[in-house]
């Protein structure tokens, strides 16, 4: 993680990335609380709990999860997060997820974020990149089918909303050799 924090150009302005650290608890809160509860839907875990960022911490330091996160003037606009595995039969495999504050929306932050986590997972050897996300998730569905996701299965009636309805959700992966195959396309480095 030598490489942070780093700067990255958005189509107004820039934000700069760097792992997220134990003394960050108070600002993943303050971040979580602008969001919806349709964009909570995907996770596998409640972000506006302080629980939640305890767990992620504890994963950091065993080393199962990277936690990114992008600020603008020193506050938090967004995190991409790459949970591993450490049985020996799902080691290969890696979910990546990726959340922008709702006002820093459509600036590019979101791609530079996913590209970002992603790139990190190849470091590692991940084989496998998945990401999970409800079917009317259409920008996430587009910015990782770009990247060279596709759907590989449907949670029917997977999460519930505030009002009792029922949303499917996507399981979207990629082979990460073949996709590395293609780096050319997907201007990875
Ligand atoms: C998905 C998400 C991270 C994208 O962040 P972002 O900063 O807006 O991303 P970008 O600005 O880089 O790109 C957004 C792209 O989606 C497109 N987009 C935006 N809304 C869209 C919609 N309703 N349908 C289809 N595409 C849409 C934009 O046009 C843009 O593509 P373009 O640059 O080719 O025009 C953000 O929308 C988010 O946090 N959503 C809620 C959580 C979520 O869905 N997470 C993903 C699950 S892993």
């Amino acid at each position: 993680m030598d490489q942070y924090p780093k700067t990255v150009e958005l189509l107004k302005g820039s934000a700069v990335l760097r792992p997220l650290t134990h003394d960050d608890k108070e600002e993943v809160l303050a971040f979580s609380s602008t969001l919806s509860h349709h964009d909570l839907m995907f996770l596998r875990r409640d972000i506006t709990k302080p629980e939640t960022v305890e767990h992620w911490l504890n994963e950091i330091d065993r080393e199962q999860a990277l936690v990114i996160i992008a600020e603008i003037d020193g506050k938090m606009v967004g995190y991409g997060m790459l949970s591993l595995n450490d049985l020996d039969w799902t080691r290969h495999l890696a979910e990546l997820r990726v959340l922008v504050h709702p006002d820093y929306r459509n600036t590019g932050l979101g791609r530079k974020m996913i590209r970002e986590v992603f790139a990190l997972a190849v470091d590692r050897g991940v084989e496998k990149v998945i990401a999970r996300m409800t079917l009317d998730q259409t920008a996430a569905r587009s910015l990782f089918h770009e990247l060279g996701f596709r759907p590989e299965a449907l949670h029917e009636g997977e999460v519930k909303d505030l009002d009792g309805n029922m949303h499917d959700v996507v399981r979207m992966a990629v082979d990460v050799k073949a996709l590395l195959a293609r780096r050319d396309i997907y201007g990875l480095n």
